[in-house]
């Protein structure tokens, strides 16, 4: 039959392409060296950053952040508040904001350049953040400093860097004791006019038949390793086509 003479290389190829993918398995690539910047990493072990943490987390700026360091040699300033002054904000004053929000405010802690202690008596205010524009109204955030201190002022509050918690000449992270508040969204608007909770997504489209996750998990071989399984599978499926081709 031309069915066997047609299907023979086929199932050479397909043999081959499971041997190679085989293969392929069993290499795990070896995870990078110890790595670029984490800033999650350095926080953690300063300590007393767990607020600010869960921020980056949420809004996945502290991704962003080691995405910048790793891409870019401008290098960051992070003005890193304490646990104790996220405490010390009027309560809810976090649940309150939108998630664009909340971006824009841990945006407004991150310089785009790296500043050295003694750098900042030389910058020019305001200062830009990676919140977006300095210009009054918006993101203004002003540096002053005398002797060793550097003071932050941002129209709504002040704060002062009371340590380096660590500076590589491309990262700088200095503890600062109180939350940078932003003019655009902590400015004079009495709270009660807080914008309103963000309109509900639209609601997404339910398809109904809920696909059950990857069937077929019976085979005995399941722990025996990369290779073990693909060769396994591959006689499997070998098998079943011989089957079919005969057959036919
Ligand atoms: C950064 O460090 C944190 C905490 O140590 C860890 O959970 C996270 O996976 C690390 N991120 C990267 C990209 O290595
Ligand atoms: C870091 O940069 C290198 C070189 O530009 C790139 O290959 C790598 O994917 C980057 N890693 C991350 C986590 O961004
Ligand atoms: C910084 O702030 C502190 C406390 O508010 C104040 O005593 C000090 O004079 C300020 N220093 C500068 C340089 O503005
Ligand atoms: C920041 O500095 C600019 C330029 O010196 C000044 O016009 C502005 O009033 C300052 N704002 C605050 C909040 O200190």
């Amino acid at each position: 039959m031309d069915n066997i003479h047609f299907s023979l290389p086929l199932l050479t190829t397909l043999l081959l392409l499971l041997l190679r993918s085989s293969t392929t398995l069993a290499q795990t690539p070896a995870p990078g060296p110890s790595g670029p910047t984490n800033i999650t990493k350095i926080l953690e072990k300063a300590g007393q950053f767990t607020t600010l943490i869960r921020l980056f987390q949420i809004t996945q700026v502290g991704d962003q952040i080691n995405t910048q360091l790793n891409n870019s040699n401008q290098g960051l300033t992070l003005f890193a508040p304490t646990d104790n002054a996220f405490s010390s904000l009027q309560a809810g004053t976090l649940n309150s904001l939108s998630d664009q929000q909340k971006v824009s405010l841990v945006q407004f802690h991150i310089l785009p350049t790296f500043l050295s202690m003694s750098q900042f008596q030389t910058v020019s205010n305001p200062l830009r953040t990676q919140a977006g524009d300095s210009a009054a109204g918006e993101y203004p955030l002003n540096v002053t400093t005398a002797s060793n201190q550097v003071n932050i002022s941002t129209g709504v509050d002040d704060a002062t860097v009371a340590n380096t918690i660590y500076t590589d000449g491309q990262l700088a992270v200095y503890q600062v004791d109180k939350v940078l508040l932003p003019l655009k969204i902590f400015g004079t608007p009495s709270p009660a006019a807080a914008p309103a909770p963000a309109a509900p997504k639209a609601t997404k489209k339910k398809s109904g038949a809920d696909d059950s996750p990857v069937a077929g998990g019976d085979s005995p071989a399941d722990s025996s390793g990369g290779v073990g399984r693909g060769m396994h599978e591959g006689v499997g499926i070998i098998a079943v086509m011989l089957a079919i081709t005969f057959n036919l």
